[in-house]
């Protein structure tokens, strides 16, 4: 039953799985992300005629037995500031996914996928697990792989950030990197996992695009939630579009229990997702924001429950998702931003008392070094301003400052004295200078101790009376190994 769902020319899949070609290892094909689906959900149809299987929501329990009960649940939680700058009517509300597990929406897919397929036993621990994605669907399935006993293999586009790698890594899955191509070249990350499935013994791909437990995840779960937070009052639901899995799961349980709600849609420049198509002009655009956007239309991708499409740019996302975090407090990635800056534009139809439901798919952990550093904004154009947080005196010549001369320690000056000046004057830290000019060291903290180490470097009753060159010699031989010498390591006169 399930497979009717997947895809349209394939007799042999289960589960989305291609166990034919697994068992065989022969008749090796490739097998496109993008076949129109067979799916043959309709809204409205009771569950019993549904052609998929369906898991209810789990319980909540103290004590849980493993972190794969810590998928799902994820709070809803109230935008008290942004929508408001936007003059928006409605309640704006945040699903905030990355309080799963692994830190992702993905998450939830990982941990179905699996199950799906252990239920029907098609996989058991100790085989191997194969995914080509953009990160999170990895780290789900890492997560869920650690934890039940699965080897792991994720294949990862170039583009994906070093953070999802470490974690990957720390989750200790083997990782593939494949540089940036269209999904059907032979270099493209699902083609290489198709390649590895067919070499490795007791290898599958559960394979995201195609596996109708991906959308179903969410119809049994994260929409099921959405209906519970909001007691069945929703009004709108803006999310993004990667496999499609989560807006068409949402949006086909919403339109069976919430007629009214509008689903939206959201598809960065340089995607062809959106509907109608000629919304898809903007081809040379940059696709920083990662886990959206495609250049095919996933098969698990069921667009005829979104109502409307909009289309997001890096720069807005990215400044947004700095936005949630600095205003509202949200930990969230660039994608939340993507979401989060159409619908409050989306939300402008909303009156007061209505709900708009935005998806946040993950957290600024991904995106340490990326969205969340000035430098990188600057460096890739979406900060136009990074001067905004440099301080006044940043281009004015040193000539130009008014500085009072520097403080300087001669090495003859006893430890108890240099202490007093130190404090005295406020300084952490003073350079100790020979009258010849030689800089000794810097009478400096070790990093971020501030005077306090001073103190204790200098300040011990043996010690205190004597002059500081000779202390810190005494110091530094006696304890080599724990003083990072400032000795040593800072002297910059004659003979370093
Ligand atoms: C980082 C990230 N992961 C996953 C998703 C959702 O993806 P999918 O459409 O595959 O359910 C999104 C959508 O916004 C996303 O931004």
């Amino acid at each position: 039953m399930l497979s009717e769902c997947a895809d349209a020319t394939s007799s042999h899949l289960q589960n989305g799985i291609d166990t034919e070609n697994q068992k065989t290892k022969t008749n090796y094909t490739w097998l496109p992300p993008n076949l129109p689906s067979k799916c043959t959900w309709k809204p409205g149809k009771p569950i019993s005629d549904s052609p998929h299987s369906h898991v209810p929501l789990p319980e909540e329990t103290n004590i849980l037995p493993n972190i794969l009960k810590k998928v799902g649940r994820t709070p809803l939680v109230r935008i008290n500031k942004i929508g408001k700058a936007y003059g928006l009517k409605c309640e704006l509300l945040a699903k905030c996914e990355y309080f799963n597990a692994g830190g992702s929406v993905k998450d939830r897919i990982a941990l179905r996928m699996v199950e799906d397929a252990e239920r029907a036993g098609i996989i058991k621990p100790g085989d191997t697990l194969i995914e080509p994605t953009s990160g999170n669907t990895g780290i789900g399935l890492a997560l869920v792989a650690a934890v039940k006993g699965y080897r792991c293999i994720i294949v990862l586009p170039e583009k994906m950030s070093m953070e999802k790698v470490d974690i990957l890594r720390a989750l200790g899955s083997e990782i593939v990197r494949t540089p940036a191509s269209n999904f059907d070249s032979p270099e493209s990350n699902v083609s290489v996992a198709q390649r590895l499935r067919y070499e490795i013994p007791n290898s599958h791909i559960l394979d995201q695009y195609r596996n109708p437990g991906n959308p179903m995840a969410h119809y049994d779960t994260t929409a099921e939630e959405i209906l519970e937070q909001c007691e069945g009052k929703v009004h709108m639901v803006v999310g993004g579009a990667g496999t499609g899995g989560t807006i068409t799961g949402i949006g086909r349980k919403l339109k069976e229990k919430c007629p009214e709600c509008k689903i939206v849609g959201v598809d960065p420049e340089g995607s062809i997702v959106a509907l109608p198509s000629e919304l898809n002009t903007a081809e040379d655009a940059t696709m920083e924001v990662e886990g959206i956007g495609h250049d095919f239309i996933p098969t698990v991708l069921d667009r005829s429950v979104v109502d409307l499409w909009c289309k997001s740019n890096d720069a807005d996302s990215f400044l947004m998702a700095r936005r949630l975090i600095r205003e509202e407090g949200l930990l969230c990635g660039g994608s939340s931003g993507s979401a989060m800056s159409i619908a409050v534009k989306a939300a402008r139809t909303l009156t007061e008392g209505q709900r708009c439901v935005v998806i946040l798919p993950d957290s600024v952990r991904n995106y340490m070094s990326k969205f969340l550093n000035d430098r990188w904004m600057g460096k890739n154009g979406f900060l136009k301003n990074v001067q905004e947080h440099k301080p006044w005196w940043w281009n004015v010549k040193v000539q130009k400052l008014n500085l009072s001369a520097p403080l300087l320690l001669v090495p003859e000056v006893n430890c108890q004295k240099a202490i007093e000046i130190l404090k005295e004057k406020g300084y952490a830290q003073a350079p100790v200078v020979a009258e010849s000019g030689y800089l000794f060291y810097w009478l400096a903290p070790l990093s971020g101790m501030g005077v306090a180490h001073a103190q204790h470097l200098l300040g011990s009753a043996t010690y205190i009376m004597w002059p500081i060159k000779e202390t810190l010699h005494k110091l530094a031989k006696r304890r080599t190994g724990q003083i990072q010498h400032p000795l040593t390591s800072m002297r910059v006169g004659p003979g370093s």
